[in-house]
Parts: structure tokens; C-alpha cells; sequence
């Protein structure tokens, strides 16, 4: 089939190589490849510490993705962060939403142990003083940056910035928050303010959680030349309709929370501030499959979790253009029904 894909971030550049690699004659269509929420993903690819209330589904799929990664990175090249993500709280109200995590995964069938702060400090060192924490053994991360290049790479000259004029078999809409009409409606933006550092802060783990009450996550990166490693600080979580601008708040919340849990970020050097949007959903689930116009897809609205959905929206998607019924809980028609489904 000839397919155009609107949109060159992960999803879009994912489902691309998915289709290339069946044998799809696929143009990619973005000005500005891996320049949107992909640019500022921290590359996360965790389904226990992303789990919410009644988002059993989505917790289920990002499993289901979580497992495609390791092969999925190993195809690519690319290295995996895979020491685990340790979730933490400071103070008393900050060790109750750890308990609380831990006691909704073990509804989703996953028991983890919360630790008292001596045995959190045991494990990451660099730690300050914490009160509880609970080791999400599979919980990893990638660097989505990488990602994007390799995929970029792989799919070489087929990356243009305009739409060609030739007339598809099939178009897929991967532009995350920012849909064309008249699908517009369905993605909204949600505001993501991440600081990337560098420094040797001797983080292990991914270490994520609540600083008095403010979420927070560190992603440290082994950098591959041997020099201080990135250290990427996330992320403030806004509904706005505005552009998605950094804001001096934001930055001064990342970072208070941020050196308050791993102080030796004191030093680190502060590299970028970056915001874009996060294309969420009415039900935070993504739009994959038909849209209801003949020959028209869409892969968006994967909220906070596009990187660790890559691969099995790739998968999906491609099935669905070549003419597979979708998930019914990811159909991008499970609006216009007006259906919206309980989720378990
Ligand atoms: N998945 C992390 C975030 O959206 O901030």
C-alpha cells in the first residue's frame, strides 16, 4: 500500500518503520521531525509508576509495550536504562501517595514492598532523606532522542517536510496534540515543563515520586563518551490552551523539588528548560485505528506514555491499515459513539 504518514515524532516515525518493515511504500510528512513532545519526553517507559485509578486498560497496554522495548531497542542499537525506577515520598503525605501506588499495582497484580527511608538511602545513596519508597524493578527508560534519530535514520530519504501530491491508499495522523480538523476535538493539550542537566549525581535508578507534595522524576543517562551523564528533571503537568511555554514557576518547582530529593543536582550544570504538550485523550487512552473516513488513521493521543506505547501502537496501527478490526478500547470512533466505556 502507499500510506503518507502526517507526523515524525516517535509515533509517527514508529509506525512508519512498522509499515516499511511489512513492505508498505511509506512517505513520513513533518517539517520538523522529533521536534514535539518527543523533543521533551524523558523516555520513561514506566507502566507502575505512570498506573492510575481506573486506568486498568492503559496499564495493561504499556505492560504489553514494556515488554516489546528490550528487542525493539536491540533492533535499533540503542542501549536501555534497565536498573529499575525507585518510587519515593519525603514526607508523611508524600509517603501515603507511595503507599497508595504500591496498593493500586497490587490490584493490577504487582506486589512491591514499601521500604522505610534507610533502606530507600541504601539503594541510591545520593538519595536525601526520605521517608518510603518501593523499587519498580520494571520500570526503565530510554533516551527518546536516540529513538527518534535511529528511526529517522531508518527510514532515510522517505522523511519529507511536505505532503506529496500523490493520492494514498491510506493517510495516518500522528501529530500528536495538535490534530488537523475534523479530529481536532479529540486531543487536548496538557502542558510538560522538563529541564535536562548534566552532572555525576551517582544515581542508579530512575528515581521518581513526591517532594511535599510536588511529583517528580529524575532520569539519569550513562553518557556513552564517559563525561558527566544527563540528568533529565520532569515534569510540571498544566492544562492550558495557550502555547506551551516554559514558565519561571515551573522551573523553580522542578528544581526545588528536585535538588530537595537528590542534592547533588546542586551542581549539575542546567542544560535546556523545555515545554511542549501532551496530547491527551477524554479517557488518557490513544486514538490507534480508523477514524471513520475512508482510508484515514490516527496514531495520537498518547498522553504520557508515547514512548513506552511505540512499539505496540506501531503494531496496531499497522494491523489496522491493513485491515484488522482495532482495539475497541484504543478505536479513535469510541467518542463519536459517544460510548465511552468503564474501564477496570
Ligand atoms: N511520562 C512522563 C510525563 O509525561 O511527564
Amino acid at each position: 500500500m502507499r500510506v503518507h504518514v502526517l507526523g515524525g515524532g516517535i509515533i509517527g516515525l514508529a509506525c512508519s518503520a512498522e509499515l516499511v518493515g511489512r513492505g508498505h511504500d511509506v512517505t513520513v510528512v513533518d517539517p520538523a521531525p522529533g521536534s514535539g513532545a518527543s523533543r521533551a519526553a524523558a523516555g520513561m517507559l514506566s507502566p507502575a509508576g505512570e498506573a492510575w485509578h481506573g486506568e486498568g486498560t492503559l496499564h495493561a497496554l504499556g505492560v504489553a509495550s514494556g515488554r516489546l522495548w528490550p528487542s525493539y531497542a536491540a533492533a535499533l542499537a540503542l542501549p536501555m536504562h534497565d536498573s529499575g525506577t525507585l518510587l519515593v515520598g519525603v514526607d508523611a503525605g508524600d509517603r501515603q501517595e507511595v503507599e497508595r501506588q504500591a496498593a493500586l499495582l497490587a490490584t493490577h497484580g504487582e506486589r512491591v514492598e514499601v521500604l522505610d527511608g534507610r533502606r530507600a538511602r541504601a539503594l541510591e545513596p545520593a538519595l536525601a532523606r526520605v521517608t518510603a519508597a518501593a523499587v519498580l524493578a520494571q520500570d526503565r527508560a530510554v533516551d527518546p532522542r536516540a529513538v527518534v534519530a535511529a528511526l529517522l535514520s531508518r527510514l532515510g530519504p522517505r522523511v519529507v517536510p511536505q505532503a506529496p501530491s500523490d493520492r494514498p491508499d491510506a493517510t495516518v495522523i500522528a501529530t500528536g496534540a495538535h490534530l488537523p480538523r475534523p479530529y481536532d476535538h479529540l486531543v487536548r493539550g496538557v502542558r510538560g515543563e522538563i529541564l535536562r542537566l548534566r552532572g555525576d549525581v551517582g544515581l542508579r535508578r530512575v528515581v521518581r515520586g513526591w517532594v511535599r507534595g510536588e511529583p517528580v522524576y529524575v532520569v539519569p543517562r550513562r553518557d556513552r563518551s564517559g563525561g558527566p551523564g544527563e540528568v533529565v528533571v520532569g515534569a510540571t503537568s498544566e492544562e492550558h490552551d495557550g502555547p506551551p511555554v516554559v514558565t519561571a514557576g515551573g522551573v523553580r518547582r522542578l528544581l526545588a523539588a528536585a535538588t530537595e530529593l537528590v542534592p547533588g543536582l546542586d551542581r549539575a550544570e542546567l542544560c535546556e528548560a523545555l515545554a511542549r504538550d501532551r496530547p491527551g485523550t477524554a479517557d488518557n487512552r490513544p486514538l490507534v485505528g480508523p477514524t471513520g473516513d475512508a482510508g484515514v488513521f490516527l496514531a495520537a493521543g498518547h498522553f504520557r506514555h508515547g514512548v513506552l506505547l511505540a512499539p505496540l501502537t506501531a503494531r496496531l496501527l499497522a494491523d489496522a491499515v491493513e485491515g484488522a478490526a482495532p482495539d475497541p478500547t484504543l478505536d479513535p470512533r469510541r467518542f463519536a459513539a459517544h460510548t465511552l466505556q468503564e474501564d477496570s
